[in-house]
């Protein structure tokens, strides 16, 4: 290879670097707005009780809330609460709800992510906040 194909390797292996700096800068930003992540079971049986609607409606509910940027959905495997789904786990605050159903998903954005309203009316299955917390 020559000197100017070298040259020409390393420049192209800086803007690599520079951009993955950026990158890097660009996914820290967006990861430092998010404040809540919404664990969606999407194993078979919450699927079959309509687990895709429930994703669906919960990012829509979301997006009209201009809450998407700082609330995460994420697919997860089997959350061992089979056929009380579809199961939706708000983290970090450790509730779990089930049968969450498209109007619930709705509900859920609408309650628990506004501190004036109580999300406690929502049926819960589980509530494990303050759980695990130094006393
Ligand atoms: S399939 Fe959703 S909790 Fe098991």
């Amino acid at each position: 290879m020559s000197v100017d194909g070298i040259c020409k390797v390393v420049k192209m292996r800086a803007n690599a670097v520079s951009n993955i700096g950026s990158l890097l800068k660009f996914v820290v930003s967006k990861l430092k707005k998010i404040k809540s992540q919404l664990l969606v079971c999407a194993h078979k049986t919450c699927l079959k009780q309509g687990g895709k609607s429930t994703r669906k409606e919960l990012k829509r509910a979301l997006k009209e809330r201009e809450l998407r940027e700082c609330v995460l959905i994420t697919k997860v495997d089997c959350l061992d609460q089979c056929g009380r789904g579809p199961v939706v786990v708000v983290y970090p605050d450790g509730v779990w709800y089930g049968g969450v159903d498209e109007k619930r998903a709705r509900a859920i954005v609408e309650k628990h992510f506004d501190k004036a309203k109580d999300w406690k009316e929502l049926k819960v299955l589980h509530d494990m906040q303050g759980e695990g917390k130094a006393k």
